[in-house]
Parts: C-alpha cells; sequence; structure tokens
C-alpha cells in the first residue's frame, strides 16, 4: 500500500483511523535533524525519539543512564527536522517510576520544552496512575510492554517475552488496562507473533510491533540497526535495508587517501 497522500499530517487520530483502515503504521527511531528530516520527507509516519539513543548515540550497554535533558536535547533536534509525521519521546529511566507527580512533572517537560506531540513509557499496571495522569493533561501517551529494554536487569537477557502463559496473560490484560487509561497506541517489543495477534485484534488502539511478528499494526525499527550502522546487532526479527557502515567506512578510507596523495582538493575544489 502506497503512503496516504490526502494527510498532511500525522496525529493520533490518523494512526486509529490508519487501524481501521487496515493502512500499516510505519515508525523508525532518530535522534537527530538530519535524519529526522530525510526520514520525515521519506514518507516515515512516526518518528520515536527513542531512549536506544544511550545504545546508539551515547555507546552505553543498556538504555539506563540517558537523562531526561539528553532526551529533551534530542527531542529538540529531531522536531527541527519534521514536518508531516509524528513524533513521539521516550521518557527516560528514572523519569516516571517514582510516582505519578514526577511523570506528569518529566512528561511536560518534554512537551514544552521539545516540541513533540506525545510520549512513550514503558510498562503496565505499575505505571497505569502516571499513564492516567500525563492522558489527563492532554499528552498522548504510547505504550510498551513485552521486552522493555529498562527492565533488563530484572529480565537479565534480553530473549523473547512472554512465551509462558502467565506472562502472557498479564501482557494481554496490561494491554487492555493501557488502553482504557487512554493510551494512543502500544509498542509490543520481541513477543510471540500469535500473542501479538491476539493482542492487536483485541485492541482499538494500533499496535507497533519490533520483533513481535506479521499482525502487529504497524512496525518500528532503530534506525542504525535497519541502516546497517551497527554491525553486530543481528537478531532475527531485523531487516538491514542498507550497509551503512561498510559504505561509510570505505568512502572515509578513499578521502584519507586522497588527502594523503594530495589528490583532495584539486584545482576546482579550492578559492
Ligand atoms: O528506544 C527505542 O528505540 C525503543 C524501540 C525499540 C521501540 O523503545
Amino acid at each position: 500500500m502506497s503512503v496516504n497522500k490526502q494527510i498532511k499530517k500525522v496525529t493520533t487520530n490518523t494512526l486509529l483511523k490508519m487501524k481501521s483502515s487496515g493502512e500499516k503504521i510505519s515508525m523508525i527511531t532518530a535522534y537527530d535533524f538530519s535524519f529526522a528530516r530525510i526520514f520525515d520527507e521519506a514518507g516515515i509516519d512516526i518518528i520515536l525519539v527513542g531512549d536506544s539513543a544511550s545504545n546508539v548515540m551515547a555507546g552505553f550497554e543498556t538504555t539506563l543512564p540517558i537523562t531526561l535533558d539528553q532526551m529533551i536535547y534530542h527531542a529538540q533536534s529531531v522536531v527541527r527536522g519534521i514536518d508531516r509525521c509524528l513524533v513521539v519521546v521516550d521518557m527516560p529511566f528514572g523519569s516516571y517510576q517514582s510516582n505519578s507527580e514526577i511523570a506528569l512533572a518529566s512528561a511536560i517537560r518534554i512537551m514544552k520544552e521539545t516540541g513533540g506531540h506525545s510520549i512513550k513509557l514503558e510498562g503496565g499496571e505499575e505505571v497505569l496512575d502516571s499513564i492516567k495522569k500525563i492522558v489527563g493533561a492532554g499528552v498522548p501517551v504510547m505504550g510498551h510492554l513485552g521486552l522493555t529494554p529498562q527492565s533488563i536487569y530484572q529480565f537479565g537477557t534480553y530473549t523473547v517475552r512472554a512465551k509462558e502463559e502467565v506472562e502472557a496473560e498479564k501482557l494481554k490484560k496490561d494491554a487492555l488496562l493501557l488502553q482504557s487509561a487512554g493510551c494512543f497506541a502500544i509498542v509490543l517489543e520481541k513477543i510471540p507473533a500469535l500473542l501479538a495477534k491476539q493482542v492487536s485484534e483485541t485492541l482499538h488502539i494500533p499496535t507497533i510491533g519490533i520483533g513481535a511478528g506479521m499482525h502487529c499494526d504497524g512496525q518500528v525499527l532503530v534506525m542504525h540497526d535497519m541502516l546497517g550502522i551497527n554491525t553486530e546487532f543481528k537478531p532475527r526479527f531485523l531487516r538491514q535495508y542498507l550497509n551503512m557502515h561498510e559504505q561509510i567506512t570505505s568512502a572515509v578510507k578513499q578521502y584519507v587517501m586522497d588527502v594523503k596523495n594530495r589528490d583532495f582538493p584539486n584545482e576546482q575544489e579550492q578559492y
């Protein structure tokens, strides 16, 4: 299906309409102005300013170290690059878990200081009060269930979640709770495709999958993974569309050689 050119700006209502018409939703992460501009012009529906910035931009092993100030900086840069798509900003670890007042204050900072359109936070029942408070203040909230990377030290591994019945039942219950608390969409990360199908069919809000199979209402990938900037991360769910690591390496090697050989700059490349 081609991108719907009738729609000027993607809003949370657009996403609901896309779910009911069967148009799949495309989402990608971005952390800066230049890539955000390219992705927006390419017709992406949602840009996620993910806390995966902690991994792919800052080089940390987990998403836990990134701060609210750092997320705000990334989101401000992304928002300056977009015209059409919806921008979702991740609430970083520590900015919402302690209580709903702190969660609301963090969400308000994100909305006021970045110009982003919505926030995302991880978890189910345990963060429900915070979600209600943020939604109550008029801020659209995207949920995130399944493999929630901010809980990695509790999980102990990045393997597929909710394979056992108890965890799958909790996930289904949490998805319904998030929907009734007012979430406009839910990311389902690394769960069995059949479970994602059941959740997607039960909810009236869209599900956005990453490693959650073909039945989700949309898909999200981390830009560094799908563009092949990262080469070490090759999970089964990832489709790599480019090998930027190889292309950039060969371009930079060529540049180094051209400088060393006095081939760059030439007559035309100087004043
Ligand atoms: O931070 C992120 O990039 C995410 C995606 C993996 C959904 O939350």
